[in-house]
């Protein structure tokens, strides 16, 4: 059974020209990443994830924080993009303007074939120096530790200070460019669909609202309820993995559905 209003949202994305897919942790939930809220077991138990996630807490402690980042980056290694990824990189191909735009910081839906999500809070695919900015090399593939461990993060090739974790911590702002092109498309697409998102952090919480009040249809996919469902037109509760493809093939036809 599909939730009520998935015809309705199917055929508004069928009408799509502009279309903007905002996502959020519940997006890769289905994959098996463990979401940011998620309480952390082993070595880091004690912390919460919001106070590793700062910069006070990365110079404080640096093999602390790049330790707990590696291991993220080695779980995401070793997650696959579900069938909603798959959907997403279907609309993507069938919409003549697609824009996706997300605040995680895996790459599972470049690996489903999203060619080139926004990425508002970063990638953990980003390492650069914490002083000069420097890009810096991605350890190689498995050498993230499979269970958690501090770790001394790497010196920057050009000026020696730690590198850092590509991504946006609290307290820092977002890649100005990245938020601009978000803004732009909200500002200017006909559908918005939201997906497995809080819509509880700001700025990028905007982006819908963006979209809402310069006349944009609003449609959210989430189990739960959220302060998105206030600018929603359509709102499907129900998991990214089994709405996005029901999305699909109501839009499209059966042939269109991700495998
Ligand atoms: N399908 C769709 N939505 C889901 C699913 C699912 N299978 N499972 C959970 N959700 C929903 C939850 O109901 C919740 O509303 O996903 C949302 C996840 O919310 P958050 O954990 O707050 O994630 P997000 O909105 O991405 O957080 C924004 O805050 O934690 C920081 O920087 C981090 O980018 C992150 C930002």
């Amino acid at each position: 059974m599909e939730p009520s209003g998935t015809a309705e949202a199917a055929t508004l994305l069928a009408q799509a020209r502009r279309l903007v897919v905002f996502t959020g942790a519940g997006m890769s939930a289905e994959s098996g990443v463990p979401t940011f809220r998620d309480a952390l077991t082993g070595l880091w138990e004690q912390f919460d994830p919001r106070a590793l996630a700062t910069p006070e807490a990365f110079r404080a402690d640096p093999a602390l924080v790049w330790g707990w980042y590696e291991w993220r980056r080695g779980a995401v290694r070793r997650a696959e993009p579900n069938p909603g990824h798959r959907a997403v990189a279907v609309m993507a191909a069938r919409v003549p303007e697609t824009v996706v735009v997300t605040q995680n910081v895996d790459d599972l839906h470049e690996r489903a074939g999203s060619a080139a999500p926004i990425h508002l809070h970063g990638s953990l695919f980003a390492p650069r120096c914490s002083a000069c900015a420097e890009p810096a090399p991605v350890p190689g593939a498995g050498e993230e530790p499979g269970e958690g461990r501090r770790l001394t993060p790497p010196r920057c090739g050009r000026c020696e200070a730690p590198v850092r974790p590509g991504v946006v911590w609290f307290g820092e702002a977002l890649p100005e460019q990245a938020f601009e092109a978000a803004v732009e498309a909200a500002y200017r697409c006909d559908v918005l669909l939201t997906v497995g998102t809080s819509g509880l952090v700001y700025p990028a919480a905007e982006i819908p609202q963006v979209a809402a009040r310069r006349g944009g249809t609003v449609i959210q996919v989430n189990p739960e309820e959220t302060p998105l469902d206030a600018v929603c037109a359509v709102n499907l509760h129900g998991r990214a993995a089994r709405v996005l493809p029901a999305l699909v093939r109501g839009a499209w036809g059966d042939a269109a559905a991700p495998a």
